[in-house]
């Protein structure tokens, strides 16, 4: 491919090297250090003068690594890249989208506001928390579905017997284009209130779950208590075999053992945030998602359409 370039932070370098893979191309050469103090010091080795620049960066805790992002676009700026999309496949800060308490900071708008005026001219990135998140750039924002990627490894399952179940009210628009494309299967939803931040409390189950097969669809774990709660309380409704999939594992504090312990047959995530080996747990399935990036990073390369491929 002409004229691309293909780099990353430290948060994704892996997932960089598989998308660089997927499609035939050296990743360009970064270095990133740090300061006595610890502040980042980046500088990209290679000239990427006029080209199509794709930064690869997750931006999960720490903030290092959005910090990296934001350093990285600078750069790429000031060489003269052509143009630069921020790829992040996990867009970290998204919870708070909206000002639904007095005194609280919009986070995703702040980060958007920041690659903006870092120069980034495109985003490219998968299952937002919330779909409006991209209505705060004023810039194209390409927002991937990690589906195919699960369909693929769900292929070997009869979806029929299956349920889908949103854990809470905020996901059902999620779980229910899901639904719909393994192929119309029934669509359930946990009521789930939340009295504080990283506390999950559930309430009534909406829909059928009696001696169905569940799916629970989440965009993200992170504690992994709104699909372990949500787990017990479908089993304690009668429901069969449960399995869980979100794109993003998180898994803070215990997740790992809270996880272990419910009764989830399996937890399927992708690999937009590197599982390190302490997080890894007998239940967990990691799937690849650098294909499902590279054909997109193809696609806006090659000004294509990328919604053709959710169709
Ligand atoms: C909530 O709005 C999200 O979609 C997830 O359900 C939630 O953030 C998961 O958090 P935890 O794993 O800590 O319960």
């Amino acid at each position: 491919m002409d004229r691309i370039k293909i780099l990353s932070g430290r948060s994704s370098w892996e997932l960089k090297e598989k998308i660089c893979e997927n499609l035939g191309v050296e990743p360009t050469k970064v270095e990133v250090s740090r300061f006595a103090d610890g502040e980042i010091r980046i500088q990209i080795k290679e000239n990427i003068r006029g080209c199509d620049v794709f930064i690869v960066q997750s931006t999960h805790p720490p903030a290092d690594n959005l910090m990296e992002l934001l350093l990285l676009i600078d750069a790429a700026l000031r060489a003269s890249a052509k143009r630069i999309t921020a790829v992040i496949p996990y867009f970290g800060y998204a919870r708070q989208d909206r000002k639904d308490a007095p005194r609280v900071p919009i986070s995703a708008k702040l980060v958007a506001n920041l690659l903006q005026s870092a120069g980034a001219h495109r985003v490219l990135t998968c299952d937002l928390h919330s779909d409006q998140i991209q209505g705060f750039f004023d810039i194209p924002v390409d927002n991937l579905y990690a589906f195919p990627v699960f369909k693929e490894y769900l292929g070997n399952l009869p979806p029929e017997s299956f349920t889908v179940v949103s854990p809470d009210v905020g996901g059902t628009n999620r779980a229910r284009a899901f639904a719909k494309r393994l192929g119309n299967i029934p669509l359930a939803l946990i009521d789930k209130r939340r009295p504080s931040p990283n506390m999950a409390e559930v309430m009534n189950i909406i829909g059928e779950v009696e001696r169905r097969n569940l799916l629970i669809v989440d965009d993200l774990i992170d504690t992994g208590k709104t699909v372990a709660n949500g787990a017990r309380v479908l089993k304690e409704k009668g429901a069969g075999s449960i399995w869980v999939c979100a794109t993003h594992g998180l898994f803070s504090a215990n997740a790992k053992e809270l996880l272990e312990e419910a009764p989830i047959e399996k937890v399927i995530i992708t690999n937009t945030i590197p599982i390190l080996p302490h997080k890894k747990f007998s239940k967990l399935e990691v799937l690849d998602i650098s294909g499902l990036l590279a054909e997109a990073i193809k696609r806006i390369h090659e000004e294509v359409s990328i919604s053709e491929l959710f169709v």
